[in-house]
């Protein structure tokens, strides 16, 4: 059976098999969402968000890219920012890379990919911003965990220098921000970043509104 078939087939086997469980089901979950969660994820298809955390369709508002970064000049990702928290009021944002990230290890070797050089080109930054701390790890392999680690923090600090989540913060108590790494060798999520509402950030990146 072709691949895509099979897509085909399975969902309608869930369709009908959350039906006979619960009837209203879909009636339910189409009258609105209420997601308390955002998640800006990889697009690698070893992470699929609700699969690794247990959720339910309407749980988390979900936004993937390569080596989940948040950039400035990403319209999609703030676009699917601004509507999460400004519309749907998320209490949290996650952002979550993963170990054996391919976005990751192109950043750290010198071979083009076409177009999508420009994209990687922001994890090569986040190694520049680093390069001290991740050249001191003594392998290879150590040097690319820390580097996904470093790159979702960093992503992290980046969320908070949006003037979205600087305006949710001034007048409310969410969302919070939290950077999480997932090992796709045992299927485990590790915390590595913290970013409660209202932390106080670097005062370069400090937004007022005067008008
Ligand atoms: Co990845």
């Amino acid at each position: 059976m072709d691949s895509y078939y099979k897509l085909l087939k399975n969902n309608a086997e869930w369709a009908s098999g959350k039906v006979a469980r619960d009837p209203e089901y879909f009636k339910r979950l189409s009258s609105h969402q209420h997601p308390e969660i955002m998640w800006i994820g990889c697009s690698d298809s070893r992470v699929p968000a609700d699969r690794i955390t247990g959720t339910e369709p309407g749980e988390i508002f979900v936004h993937r890219n390569i080596s989940n970064m948040v950039l400035s000049t990403d319209l999609n990702l703030l676009s699917v920012l601004q509507f999460a928290v400004e519309i749907l009021n998320v209490k949290h944002i996650i952002v979550c890379g993963h170990h054996n990230c391919g976005g990751i290890k192109a950043a750290m070797q010198d071979e083009s990919y076409g177009l999508m050089d420009q994209w990687i080109w922001n994890i090569k930054d986040v190694y520049r911003i680093h390069r001290a701390e991740i050249e001191a790890q003594e392998t290879e392999d150590g040097r690319r965990r820390l580097l996904t680690e470093l790159n979702v923090k960093e992503q992290v600090l980046n969320l908070a220098k949006t003037s979205i989540i600087q305006n949710a913060w001034s007048s409310g108590k969410y969302p919070h921000l939290h950077g999480w790494v997932y090992d796709v060798g045992d299927g485990v999520i590790h915390t590595v970043f913290e970013m409660p509402a209202g932390t106080e950030i670097d005062s370069i990146y400090k937004l007022n509104r005067k008008h």
